[in-house]
């Protein structure tokens, strides 16, 4: 199986500590979004999207790199994110609905709590200092468990 994880992570680079302990399971590839040529990614069994949350939705990088997919009809992906408030329900919303449009098969999501410092937060010392933490990265890797047993099936 071949696996690559598209992501994002520009605050404190906690999206990218979530995107290592996944693609080390999965012995996927990882890039940066805007490095990722949309004809290439085409070529991978599953793809995992991810980046931090920003305004209550992952970074604009993904959802121009969907904008330039055809339909991939069927496709299995996941989503990941790390957030200051981590409600996936919310914040994985937009991207959710980017994927299902391109004809993506979600098949796992996966966030957990991450540093930040935007705004006012900075005074005092931001929230959730210190995550991802070893066992968020080890959530995050039963979770790349998980990915591969359904891909087994
Ligand atoms: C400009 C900006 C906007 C943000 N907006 C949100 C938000 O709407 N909801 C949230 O939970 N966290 C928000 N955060 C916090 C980030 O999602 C969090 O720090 C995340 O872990 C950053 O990931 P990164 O270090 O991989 O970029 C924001 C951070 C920044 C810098």
């Amino acid at each position: 199986m071949r696996a690559l994880i598209a992501y994002v992570s520009v605050h404190h680079g906690n999206t990218e500590k979530v995107a290592k302990a996944i693609a080390e399971v999965l012995g996927a590839e990882m890039r940066k979004a805007w490095e990722v040529r949309p004809e290439e990614l085409l070529s991978y069994d599953l793809l995992g999207f991810g980046s931090g949350i920003y305004y209550w939705k992952h970074h604009r990088a993904l959802f121009k790199l969907l904008d330039s997919l055809p339909n991939v009809e069927g496709k299995k992906a996941f989503i990941f994110s790390t957030a200051g408030i981590n409600v996936p329900f919310i914040n994985h919303r937009k991207l959710r609905k980017a994927l299902k449009e391109k004809g993506f098969e979600i098949v796992g999501e996966f966030s957990c709590r991450g540093w930040d410092t935007n705004g006012w937060l900075e005074k005092i010392g931001g929230l959730n200092k210190g995550h991802p933490d070893e066992r968020d990265l080890e959530r995050a890797r039963k979770f790349a468990e998980g990915l591969k047993k359904i891909l087994e099936r």
